[in-house]
């Protein structure tokens, strides 16, 4: 199967685009990483994609009258490297009904907490303060509505009573690692099926990841 050209949309340190990179790298992945955009042209992420020899590009918000506009912009770089899939990787714009509309089914967004659960800003900070014990991430296609869409893939991270939101965060990140070029893997090899909300991969060993409270040794799991 030819591969999917895919583009990775940043604004800050790109560690998921990262571990999308490294999983690409495969001859066997469906999917390439043909182009990484960033809203801010100082994202530490653009780095890393060029050293390792992909297109980048920085289409600053700030210089545009409105968000048409700006993803109008994108919207030309986005044909131009003939891309066919998106994945949000830390990408904080709010996109238009207009731009999710024309890439529905295809674009992708990480989320770090089980959704529908906190939906938003400050994920970890909040699932503290609520006192869970079951935290974790999410990848979903995007729909206008925010952290909203069928999910693709989910991971889930125990909860210790020593955590911080630091800690927290660093244990769930470990998971958005795994299940996002996971998720891409089926989404480009065309593995699923969506009906409604729910999206149906035939495949049971797919996507969670086993909840694991790590070892007192300090294993980052
Ligand atoms: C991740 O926690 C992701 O879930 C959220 O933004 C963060 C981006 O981190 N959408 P990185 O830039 O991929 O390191």
């Amino acid at each position: 199967m030819r591969r999917k050209r895919t583009a990775i949309l940043i604004s800050g340190r790109g560690s998921n685009m990262r571990a999308l990179v490294q999983r690409a790298r495969s001859p066997s992945y469906p999917a390439e990483i043909a182009l990484v955009l960033s809203n801010r042209p100082d994202a530490p992420g653009l780095a890393f994609a060029k050293e390792n020899g992909i297109a980048t590009a920085a289409v600053d918000h700030k210089i545009y009258a409105g968000r048409e506009e700006f993803e109008r912009s994108m919207q030309l770089l986005l044909e131009l490297h003939r891309i066919e899939y998106i994945c949000l990787a830390g990408f904080l714009r709010i996109l238009t009904p207009w731009f999710v509309g024309h890439w529905r089914g295809r674009l992708l967004n990480i989320h770090p907490a089980l959704l529908p659960a906190y939906r938003g800003l400050d994920t970890h900070a909040r699932a503290l303060a609520d006192g869970v014990k079951i935290h974790g991430c999410t990848v979903h296609f995007v729909v206008p509505a925010m952290d909203e869409g069928p999910i693709i893939a989910q991971a889930a991270v125990p909860v210790l009573d020593s955590d911080t939101t630091e800690t927290l965060a660093a244990r769930v990140l470990e998971q958005e690692h795994i299940i996002y070029p996971a998720a891409l893997e089926r989404v480009a090899g065309e593995k699923l099926r969506v009906e409604g909300n729910r999206v149906f991969c035939g495949d049971d060993a797919f996507p969670s990841a086993p909840l694991r409270v790590p070892s007192a040794e300090g294993d980052s799991g």
